[in-house]
């Protein structure tokens, strides 16, 4: 019989990818009224990468999982689940089978997961329930988005702030245990500071019954509200996760947030005292990317040698939902 309380996790290796198209500040000006100087000094964004066909979530998220599989040095037929953290699928069935049979992880099980920005958080949360109850040994775990379908390009609220891309992370059952703690949080009542909602027009199919034919529409947002949302409950989940690991805030070797905007980023490490130089960033580059930007970012942070073997990370994605996490996890195994 397994013993399920020896099964503890590690996140072994990281993969990332981006599309191959920059769109800069400079550019959006031809878009719409805006400036370099205000987009930068609100959100810390000079530019974002959009995928434009034939790149799709499939071939980002496949890319990036290639990467992921051989950092840890495990095969595609190893996996036991692929988790697929997105709001944007190439396919509204979901997505994560499609990158299935591109890797051909033949024994994986594969779904999708949305909790918007949050996604990757709580896909990892959700990977370790598997791993730690003995079920799987191997997840593979995805954040992408492609938010460039989703905008309203003629809205310069919104516009300006998203960008595309993917990121992957290896989970995998180990001695030890690495997640050293997590909150997840959720409020619906605060749904509509952020949406991208569906919308029918009636369409009669018999005398009595009326179905809502239509699609999806592009973002709408709040931004004050959800700037206010986040820089409060952020600092508030990553307290309570550092509680649940038993850790306090100077025990932290990186900070990476959701890259929604820099001055989040900034007022957050702020209000948890943690230094400039233990917080990673790159929303410079790519803007807000949702579930990928923190697997992005995590896995910038490894190449580039920042991120060392048994570092202690402490992570907080939030976005749409509302939805808000926080985890604290050591690095490989
Ligand atoms: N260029 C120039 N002017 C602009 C632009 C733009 N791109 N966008 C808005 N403005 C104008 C507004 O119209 C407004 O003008 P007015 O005063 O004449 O009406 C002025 O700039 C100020 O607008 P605010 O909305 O008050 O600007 P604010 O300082 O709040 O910054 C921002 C806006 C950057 C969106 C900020 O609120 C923010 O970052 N919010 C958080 C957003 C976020 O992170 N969302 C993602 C969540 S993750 C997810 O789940 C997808």
């Amino acid at each position: 019989m397994q013993n399920f309380l020896n099964n503890g996790i590690a996140i072994t290796g990281s993969g990332s990818a981006v599309p191959a198209t920059s769109l800069d500040n400079q550019l959006l000006t031809e878009l719409v009224e805006t400036s370099d100087e205000w987009i930068t000094s609100r959100t810390g964004i000079s530019q974002r990468q959009l995928a434009l066909p034939p790149e799709s979530l499939t071939t980002l998220a496949t890319d990036a999982s290639k990467q992921a599989l051989a950092a840890a040095g495990i095969k595609a037929e190893d996996i036991d689940l692929i988790l697929l953290a997105t709001s944007t699928p190439d396919d509204l069935f979901g997505n994560a089978c499609r990158i299935q049979a591109e890797l051909g992880a033949i024994k994986a099980v594969a779904f999708d997961l949305t909790a918007a920005c949050s996604g990757f958080v709580f896909g990892l949360v959700t990977a370790a329930q598997y791993i730690r109850t003995g079920v799987y040994q191997n997840v593979l775990l995805i954040g992408g988005d492609i938010l460039s379908r989703w905008v309203d390009w003629q809205d310069r609220r919104t516009c300006v702030l998203f960008g595309d891309g993917a990121g992957a992370v290896v989970i995998q059952a180990n001695e030890s245990d690495r997640l050293l703690g997590f909150s997840l949080k959720s409020d619906g009542t605060q749904n509509h500071y952020l949406n991208l909602n569906y919308e029918g027009t009636t369409k009669q199919i018999t005398p009595n019954i009326n179905v809502p034919i239509g699609a999806y529409h592009p973002i709408t947002m709040n931004g004050k509200e959800v700037y206010r949302f986040a820089v409060q409950k952020v600092p508030e989940v990553i307290d309570k996760a550092l509680f649940e690991a038993h850790l306090s805030v100077d025990k932290i070797d990186w900070l990476i947030l959701h890259q929604a905007n820099q001055r989040i980023i900034n007022s957050v490490a702020e209000r948890l005292n943690i230094p400039d130089h233990k917080v990673i960033s790159n929303v410079a580059h790519y803007g807000n990317t949702s579930a990928a930007s923190i697997p992005l970012a995590l896995d910038e942070a490894v190449r580039q040698g920042k991120i060392k073997p048994n570092d202690i990370i402490a992570t907080s994605g939030f976005g749409a939902g509302l939805t808000w996490g926080a985890a604290i996890f050591q690095w490989g195994r």
